[in-house]
């Protein structure tokens, strides 16, 4: 393991998904212990345009951790003992809707949890309860559409992640009752992981690429993994475009409400 007497200090966190396990060349390897246990990875700390972003594998850098295994606190808490603030998160996601083809780029503004027996809080002794009517940063979103439109991508924006336990993918009688609830995508980590970045205090933005149209869509084959990673690669130089984009564009996290969800109550993580 390498110790540093000062870790360098990142204010931007990028959590790679399927198929995006690097991002900045010639970073630094970080090991970061959490009263959690290990996070998926280290986090590699680089520059992207002139900004400190810590980027950190969220299946590990060889997709090791499925997603109800993936140490999701010590991961969030990690980012945070390196001085994050706002965190991009770029993941795979299944469309519940013809409208979202595979190859999509959508920035989600809504999600329902139908996972079970997480570890989703940091705050098990006490009550907290953290408002979270709106799980994104408003801020990242806009910053990322902005990104994506700059460089010639259109993203769609706004659409409600029903996260699921998996780690198999849905049966058709489960997607089709999640598409006839008005919910668009489909994805098994983004939660606890948008959770436990709120109760961090971090700006979280959900950057999701659509890689296949889900198992109840219109007779739609059934899902594969491999398909799934498929597309995620076919796409993943575009992701990369888009995050280098947003990056340096992300504005200092101070007119949002992500660090307001839990008002009086002290921060779980005591920060080096
Ligand atoms: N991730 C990517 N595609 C998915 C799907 N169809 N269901 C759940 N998670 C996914």
């Amino acid at each position: 393991m390498t110790r540093y007497a000062e870790p360098p200090r990142a204010d931007v966190g990028v959590i790679g998904g399927s198929g995006l396990y690097q991002l900045v060349a010639g970073g630094t390897a970080v090991e970061v212990s959490t009263p959690y246990g290990r996070p998926s990875d280290p986090v590699t700390v680089g520059q992207v345009d002139g900004r400190t972003v810590a980027f950190l594998p969220r299946h590990g850098a060889d997709h090791r951790f499925p997603p109800h295994r993936i140490n999701y606190r010590a991961n969030l808490w990690a980012l945070r003992a390196l001085g994050v603030r706002q965190i991009l998160a770029p993941c795979a996601v299944g469309s519940l809707t013809t409208a979202l083809a595979p190859g999509t780029l959508v920035l989600p503004d809504q999600m329902v949890d139908r996972t079970s027996g997480r570890a989703c809080t940091y705050f098990d002794d006490g009550a907290v309860h953290t408002s979270f009517a709106d799980p994104y940063c408003p801020n990242g979103r806009a910053t990322v559409v902005a990104a994506a439109r700059e460089i010639g991508v259109e993203p769609v924006v706004g659409a409600t992640m029903v996260v699921v336990e998996g780690p198999r993918f849905s049966t058709r009688a489960e997607s089709q009752w999640y598409a006839r609830q008005g919910w668009q995508l489909i994805n098994m980590t983004g939660h606890p992981e948008a959770t436990l970045a709120r109760e961090l205090e971090l700006c979280y933005t959900p950057i999701a690429l659509v890689t296949d149209l889900d198992a109840g869509v219109d007779a739609a084959d059934a899902v594969s993994h491999a398909e799934v990673l498929r597309i995620f690669a076919v796409n993943v130089e575009r992701l990369r475009e888009v995050l280098y984009q947003a990056v340096p564009a992300l504005p200092e996290p101070s007119n949002c409400a992500c660090a307001r969800g839990h008002q009086d109550v002290p921060l779980p993580i005591t920060l080096p």
